[in-house]
């Protein structure tokens, strides 16, 4: 699985976020938006490696990154980025913003991996979920999923937003995705204004406090 780096517009786009609360991002990679937004804890268990191994995982991502949309264009669509160097000069930017805020606050970046957070109950306001939950639901399966989701309604007081919910690479819906929001408090498909992998044009959200 890449390490990625989406800057804060990508994440501003994804989740149509407002201003204002306190985020959980996981999974947080190589992202910057704790970097570029107050009141943001970044998780992902890749942080266990520190700072010079994280650096090395983060530059390899751009380019195998790069690499891959080079190689599968159709498989996107380029209105929100605009251009393919566009795309590449804010994941290039979001890592390095990314790279010094770990530096330089690594307090922000806890090291830890769904199903199970080492945070209190409704510790933030709203949890975000970018490229991990249903983008790899090949790897992961859909109880795998419901105990993830559970946990981030377990520390999310008002919301858990989740893009995207077809698989990586294809674009495909995920199978299950209806059947697991029926186990789940209600929840909302809502389009999002970000463009980018084909098919992927709602993120899923779920509202804590109905759980
Ligand atoms: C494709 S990256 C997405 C990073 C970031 N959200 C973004 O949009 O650029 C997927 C991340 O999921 C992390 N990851 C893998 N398994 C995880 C788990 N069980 N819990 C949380 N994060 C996980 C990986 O380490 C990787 O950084």
């Amino acid at each position: 699985m890449l390490v990625t780096s989406r800057s804060a517009a990508e994440y501003r786009a994804m989740f149509d976020l407002y201003p204002g609360g306190s985020f959980l991002d996981c999974c947080a990679g190589g992202s910057s938006f704790a970097a570029e937004t107050p009141d943001v804890i970044a998780v992902d268990p890749a942080y266990t490696m520190g700072y010079a191994a994280m650096s090395r995982l983060v530059r390899a991502g751009l380019v195998d990154g790069d690499r891959m949309i080079a190689a599968h264009q159709d498989r996107f669509e380029w209105s929100w980025y605009g251009s393919v160097s566009a795309r590449a000069a804010m994941r290039l930017s979001a890592a390095e913003l990314f790279l010094a805020d770990l530096r330089s606050r690594p307090s922000h970046y806890i090291a830890a991996a769904l199903p199970d957070l080492p945070f209190a109950s409704s510790s933030v306001d709203v949890a975000l979920c970018s490229h991990l939950l249903f983008t790899w639901a090949n790897r992961f399966d859909e109880q795998w999923h419901l105990r993830a989701i559970t946990e981030l309604l377990r520390v999310a007081r008002r919301e858990v937003r989740i893009f995207p919910l077809v698989h990586q690479a294809t674009g495909s819906p995920v199978a299950f995705l209806d059947h697991l929001r029926s186990s789940l408090p209600p929840s909302e498909l809502r389009p999002v204004p970000y463009r980018f992998q084909r098919g992927a044009h709602h993120m899923l959200v779920i509202d804590s406090q109905l759980w």
